[in-house]
């Protein structure tokens, strides 16, 4: 079994019964989430991709509650070290980090990075997340960039979590190009509709993908897929 559970804006926790994967936790300062009990959240793992507040708002509170190991950069790893956290494995481009449940490649992401006290947050990441034996490819806050190339040469994603806001991401024209870069046609949308800058159209979203032969999956907040 391999669960994805969408928690609002870009958090996802992946669940395979014996690990569960928590990303970008961004909850209890999404109204669109507010059905979501952050407390009762018990990940094994808790992913960032970068340190704007939209993707670590709760980190600290959930890693506490479930003491999660956080996965993310070095820089964002010092921050939460300085918060208390002490479960903590970063690394950089490049690094393909091994657990039981199989690997995360840290990969890159166009976009920015500052802590939510404005300190510095390093370079913002994606994440290729191999786990029972499949291959999820987790953008992050990303820009289209060639660099997506990549990812099925690092292995060949079953579903990708794409940005499709606009404004501070990719929109939904650049995620379907995104999409056939990366090889994988279905899509899970994400970082859209959170604030008034980023609200999309659904059913327009959807046809697009459908008429380039792609699935694009807009899962209510709380609804889960699997795979
Ligand atoms: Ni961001
Ligand atoms: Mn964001």
């Amino acid at each position: 079994m391999l669960k994805i559970q969408y928690l609002g804006h870009s958090c996802f926790m992946i669940d395979t019964g014996t690990h569960r994967l928590l990303l970008d936790p961004f909850i209890s300062g999404n109204p669109l989430a507010e059905a979501i009990d952050v407390k009762a959240l018990m990940p094994h793992y808790i992913l960032v991709s970068h340190g704007h507040a939209d993707h670590i708002a709760d980190c600290v509170d959930i890693a506490h509650q479930s003491n999660a190991k956080v996965i993310c950069n070095f820089e964002v790893g010092e921050w939460l070290r300085k918060h208390g956290i002490t479960q903590i494995h970063s690394g950089n481009y490049g690094g393909k980090l091994l657990y039981d449940f199989g690997f995360v490649k840290i990969v890159n992401a166009v976009h920015s990075s500052i802590m939510p006290d404005e300190t510095y947050g390093g370079n913002p990441v994606g994440f290729l997340i191999n786990i029972a034996g499949k291959n999820i490819y987790y953008a992050g806050d990303t820009g289209l960039t060639m660099d997506m190339k990549l990812i099925p040469m690092w292995g060949k994603p079953d579903v990708a979590l794409l940005p499709i806001g606009n404004t501070f991401t990719m929109d939904v024209d650049d995620a379907i190009i995104a999409s056939n870069f990366i090889e994988c046609n279905q899509i899970i949308g994400m970082h859209y509709d959170t604030f008034p800058p980023i609200k999309i159209n659904h059913e327009e979203a959807k046809q697009k993908f459908t008429d380039a032969g792609k699935k694009l999956n807009l899962l209510w907040v709380g609804e889960s897929m699997e795979l």
